[in-house]
């Protein structure tokens, strides 16, 4: 063979490898062949939004006949890609799908479901059963319920199945008498050898070790710690893997830091560690304790993970060193549901050198206590002070946990409770909904085709008006299951903890009640605590909201709610207490010393990553904050600032339009005039209001100042009026006069103008937004440098 001949096969393998591209040909041992399969679909290949190609299902469904292919009814906006989620293939009786492949090989099963409603048929009332290669891997499956106690739009499931010694994979789909069964998408990929070739040891028995080899394991988590989400089409080894972002498993308010490998720093695979195992993106991020050896001593840095009682689960952890070079610099312990897996963890003598990644697996066994429906496994890090190192810390780049098959082979869980929140909320929801139509109908008639300040004001007395009737309409029937991370408080608690509700404690005072400065835990915790006017049922809404958000979200900066009281009518939310107040009380009407740019560019950039993690990283889902203003901004004492206040949010399985067209919500000055023009919610909105903020901070002027002539009254239509002008000198805050480099606030000024643009097509992302935050702050770093 010439040497052509040989680069251009090599070529072709990696193409193949790569790629994943359904080959519909026979296998041979040398071509891994992936099956990327659009259930319901005929024909022509589609191209999913990531760009990856699926083919249809139809050459593989056997019988034929019990089978029906269908579109669905309607299209949620959170989809991350109409391909393969809005085509089906909907079985009434017992058929399979069955492939050809490797005989030597693991393979990858990944299940895509879209509950939505095909050919009449509600997806609620299907309940079946999945049977990979004999194992069980789905039973009694909801995809409905799941993907409601979730508040996800769609359900994936990835499962890795031992090999297949005939060569011919079966997945039976089993629908539950007098049901039926739906899948989206459906994808078989041969696994590399490496994934899970050593047996992990169980915590707890030393000398008994759980055999991956053998067994099939469901993926439950994957992800990036300290770093980002990583699509499909990003992950190593063209293994098409998604990869999360950890911070909705963090536990508590104590949560370390995140870093980066510096640009200088190589990191790179080693016979050990191949890129089957994890994108070398995993590995040049990473959360650390912080730098603080006092504070890293007193705390663990902790995630939490729900999963199925009554399984073994592999956690496996990933590695790797990118600050230091040397044995014994961080050294700590590991956790795994309270027991010491491993002690004297240093990544260096595993890896050997700086920029070498390493794995480790701990097998660990979830009891089954009797009528849980679910279970947590947690993951604790805590510098080993005995063994002297150079510093008390502890570092993590990524995770995985995987459920492994029980005795019988099955890897089926009960499918989620909802809690006794989302059913309260939804019998609001029920009790209220005559009201909708009426307030739809009013609001339509006011809003339409224009805007402006004197719109705003006309809404605001509007919503005004009619509070007690809004406040109770946005139901949101995908609300998630309350988290276990919240803790429930008894009334006697938070009565003690703010010498009975003492008026001298009190420290805000918001549309849903008085906000109190107070303690928990006898005193040891300082807290801010949130109390609904008693005997009202204005807020019940709101109330449940944040609480099935803020449980599930940790963020540094977003405010951390640490637990609610909901006993005798009170309704209470208590959160971190947060030192510096808000935003608005060091901005102008205050005795307070005017802030520096710098100090405010370091705030906008935080309060836009925290909306940044909002839009895109806090879940497979996009979340819209609603009401974005400077009293929701808070400062702790560090002037870490945070964004609060999430009782208006909506979450994005519920974003289409059909159910947002009622609902124009948010505060005076702020809103969105192209929101309650078209009523049409997009996360676009919280980027206006995220602009009016921007403009508070560079001219310290509140939005709206009534008593000013009307050109001025307005800050937005002031500020962009002197802009287009170019006389940025008269609006600009008179305590930074001159002080700011011209170049930061040039862009700082078009950043602002950008997000208050009229269309939400031609606002930024909050993304570029931060970056052009960022940009500044950099450009301000120089300035003093030079100084
Ligand atoms: C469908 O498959 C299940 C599991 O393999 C089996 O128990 C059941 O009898 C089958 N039903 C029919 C009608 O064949
Ligand atoms: C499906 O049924 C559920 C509950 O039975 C209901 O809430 C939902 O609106 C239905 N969906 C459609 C699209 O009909
Ligand atoms: C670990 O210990 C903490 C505190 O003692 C407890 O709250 C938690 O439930 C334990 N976690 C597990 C999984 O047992
Ligand atoms: C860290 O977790 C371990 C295991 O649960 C526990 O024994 C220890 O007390 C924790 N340390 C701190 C400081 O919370
Ligand atoms: C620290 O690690 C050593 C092993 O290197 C171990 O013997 C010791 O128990 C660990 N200390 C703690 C507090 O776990
Ligand atoms: C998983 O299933 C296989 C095949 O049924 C079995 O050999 C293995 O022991 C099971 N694994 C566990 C941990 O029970
Ligand atoms: C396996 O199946 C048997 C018989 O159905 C059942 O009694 C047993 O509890 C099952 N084992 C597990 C681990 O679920
Ligand atoms: C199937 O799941 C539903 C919902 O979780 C549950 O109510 C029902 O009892 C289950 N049925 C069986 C046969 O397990």
């Amino acid at each position: 063979m010439n040497c052509t001949y040989q680069i251009l096969l090599l070529v072709l393998y990696f193409y193949l490898a790569n790629n994943s591209i359904n080959i519909l040909s026979a296998p041979s041992e040398s071509k891994p062949i992936s099956y990327i399969l659009s259930c319901g679909t005929s024909g022509q290949d589609d191209i999913d939004s990531d760009g990856r190609k699926w083919s249809s299902d139809v050459n593989f469904v056997s019988p034929s006949g019990n089978s029906m292919t269908s579109k669905a009814l309607s299209q949620e906006s959170s989809l991350p890609s109409t391909v393969p989620y809005m085509n089906a293939r909907i079985f009434t009786s017992n058929s399979s799908y069955n492939f050809i492949v490797p005989t030597k090989t693991r393979l990858w099963l990944r299940l895509h479901f879209y509950p939505s409603r095909y050919n009449n048929l509600n997806s609620s009332k299907a309940y079946f059963s999945v049977i990979g290669n004999g194992f069980t891997l789905l039973k009694n499956f909801s995809a409905f319920i799941t993907a409601k106690a979730l508040t996800q739009a769609y359900i994936a499931r990835e499962f890795s199945l031992p090999p297949v010694e005939t060569g011919d994979l079966s997945v039976a789909i089993v629908p539950f008498d007098g049901s039926h069964a739906f899948i989206n998408g459906i994808e078989v990929i041969p696994m590399p050898d490496d994934i899970f070739q050593y047996p992990a040891t169980l915590v707890g028995y030393s000398d008994y070790t759980v055999d991956l080899h053998s067994s099939s394991l469901q993926t439950m988590f994957r992800i990036n710690v300290g770093g980002q989400f990583i699509a499909p089409n990003d992950d190593s080894g063209g293994l098409k893997r998604t990869w999360f972002d950890d911070s909705p498993y963090l536990l508590g308010a104590a949560f370390g830091v995140t870093s980066n490998a510096d640009k200088n720093v190589r990191i790179r695979y080693s016979n050990d560690v191949t890129e089957d195992i994890a994108p070398l993106e995993v590995y040049s991020t990473a959360r650390t304790m912080g730098p603080d050896p006092n504070v890293n001593r007193n705390y663990n840095l902790t995630w939490v993970f729900r999963v199925d009682p009554g399984f073994i689960y592999v956690v496996r952890l990933h590695f790797c060193e990118f600050d230091f070079t040397k044995v014994n610099q961080r050294v700590f312990d590991i956790f795994v549901n309270n027991q010491t897996v491993q002690s004297g963890a240093d990544v260096i003598a595993w890896a050997g050198s700086k920029g070498l990644p390493v794995y480790k697996d701990y097998a660990i066994h979830v009891e089954d206590q009797s009528g849980a429906s679910d279970s947590e496994i947690w993951v604790a890090l805590h510098p080993n002070v005995s063994a002297n190192p150079e510093h008390y810390d502890a570092i993590l780049n990524g995770l995985e946990v995987f459920k492994v098959n029980d005795t019988n082979g099955t890897l089926a869980g009960l499918n989620p409770e909802p809690s006794a929140l989302l059913v309260n909320a939804e019998e609001h929801e029920k009790e209220l909904s005559p009201s909708r139509s009426r307030l739809g109908r009013l609001l339509g008639g006011v809003a339409g085709g224009i805007f402006g300040c004197a719109v705003v004001a006309m809404i605001f007395v509007f919503v005004r008006r009619k509070r007690n009737d809004w406040l109770l309409i946005n139901g949101d029937s995908h609300a998630s299951t309350i988290s276990g991370h919240c803790r429930c408080f008894a009334l006697w608690e938070i009565k003690q903890g703010t010498n009975n509700f003492d008026e001298s404690k009190v420290i805000g005072i918001g549309g849903f009640g008085k906000v109190y400065k107070g303690t928990i835990d006898y005193g040891a915790t300082k807290v801010a605590i949130k109390r609904s006017n008693p005997n009202s049922h204005q807020g019940v809404k709101e109330f449940h909201t944040e609480i099935q958000l803020l449980s599930k979200l940790r963020h540094q900066h977003l405010v951390s709610l640490i637990g609610f009281c909901e006993e005798n009518g009170e309704m209470i939310l208590v959160y971190d207490y947060m030192a510096n107040g808000t935003l608005r009380e060091h901005l102008y009407n205050t005795d307070k010393p005017p802030l520096p740019w710098k100090k405010r560019l370091e705030i906008a950039i935080g309060a836009a990553k925290g909306l940044h993690y909002l839009h895109t990283g806090a879940a497979k889902y996009t979340i819209i904050h609603r009401d974005v203003k400077t009293t929701n901004i808070l400062l702790d004492e560090n002037w870490v600032s945070k964004v609060s206040d999430f009782g208006l949010s909506k979450t994005g399985p519920n974003l289409d339009q059909t159910h947002v067209h009622t609902m124009v919500k948010g505060s005076f000055g702020y809103l969105d005039p192209e929101y309650y023009r078209r009523q049409q919610l997009t996360e676009k909105s919280d980027v206006y209001s995220f602009g009016v903020v921007l403009f508070e901070l560079l001219c310290g002027r509140p939005p709206l100042k009534r008593n000013l002539c009307r050109e001025q009254a307005c800050l937005v239509d002031w500020a962009l009026h002197c802009l287009r002008k170019g006389h940025v000198n008269e609006i600009i805050d008179p305590s930074l006069m001159g002080k700011v480099n011209p170049w930061c606030l040039e862009i700082f000024a078009e950043a602002a103008q950008k997000c208050v643009s009229d269309h939400g097509s031609d606002r930024p992302s909050m993304g570029d937004v931060l970056r052009n935050l960022e940009f500044c702050l950099q450009l301000e770093e120089n300035t003093d440098i030079q100084l």
